[in-house]
């Protein structure tokens, strides 16, 4: 089914609330700690940087993003207005070449693709081999996955069109695409609160943390990119701990919880 034919999302139909609630004091507040995960996992290296799930644009704006897919077009004329280069497209079958892009950002999308596994797949396909996967994602199981998933079930717009996944599972799926797990920052790590004080960003997975940004390398393959869906038994699942991402340093007792 092309991207044209489904039905409109809410995020179609109610883009102007989704990207208001950056402005409210707790969208500002969860916004910046989001921010400050995904920033030093971004690699510093040249070449276009893709968000996939750009929406309207908040990300890709701060983060410097210069490209963005998304198969809802309402928010992408936000996104456009905050100079980004927009395409309307699904992360499952994105509309670019092979080994384009320097980076492939993907912040809060994996749970609103309805074939994430093949969303990840296509990121692989469109990086080049030296570039890096962002992904900020909230697990489920996290204090905020469950509220998120909770709010969903009584029907909130939004979250009712998410499958929330654990941590564990999105390293399989990453493993599954071809990556290897080379950096991750953490935050949100306080029970949902419309005031959280003290929230911190933490170059490392705490474990229930509600907001995981994971940077992944392609898995070397001389002969292009990866079969899609390889057997876990097959494939070395990276501990975060394993490389550092360049810029952070990380303590020998952090180890990611899966
Ligand atoms: C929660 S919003 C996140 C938007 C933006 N990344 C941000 O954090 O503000 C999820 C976005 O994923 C988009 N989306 C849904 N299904 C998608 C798919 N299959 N491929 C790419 N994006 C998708 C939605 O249209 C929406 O803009």
């Amino acid at each position: 089914m092309g991207v044209q034919e489904k039905p409109a999302s809410a995020f179609e139909k109610l883009t102007a609330r989704y990207d208001a609630w950056y402005d409210t004091a707790h969208g500002q507040l969860l916004f910046d700690l989001e921010l400050a995960c995904l920033r030093p996992l971004l690699p510093p290296g040249p070449g276009p940087r893709l968000e996939v799930g750009v929406g309207s644009g908040r990300f890709a704006a701060a983060l410097g993003l210069g490209v963005g897919v998304d198969p809802a077009l309402a928010p992408l004329r936000l996104a456009a207005g905050r100079a980004v280069a927009v395409v309307q497209g699904a992360g499952e079958r994105l509309p670019f070449g092979d080994r384009t892009f320097g980076a492939v950002v993907v912040v809060a999308t994996l749970c609103f693709a309805d074939d994430p596994a093949a969303l990840l797949g296509e990121a692989r396909r469109v990086l080049v081999p030296s570039g890096r996967l962002v992904a900020g994602v909230v697990p489920l199981d996290s204090a905020l996955g469950r509220h998120y998933e909770a709010q969903g079930l009584a029907g909130h717009p939004f979250y009712r069109g998410a499958r929330f996944l654990t941590l564990a599972e999105h390293r399989r799926m990453l493993a599954d695409a071809g990556f290897t797990i080379s950096g991750a920052c953490s935050t949100l790590t306080q029970a949902p609160s419309d005031d959280p004080v003290g929230e911190q960003v933490h170059e490392v997975v705490v474990p229930g943390a509600g907001f995981v940004a994971l940077q992944a390398r392609p898995w070397p393959s001389p002969e292009g990119p990866a079969p899609r869906r390889r057997r876990a038994s097959q494939l070395h699942v990276a501990s975060a701990t394993d490389s550092p991402a360049p810029g952070l340093s990380r303590r020998a007792d952090d180890e990611e919880a899966s």
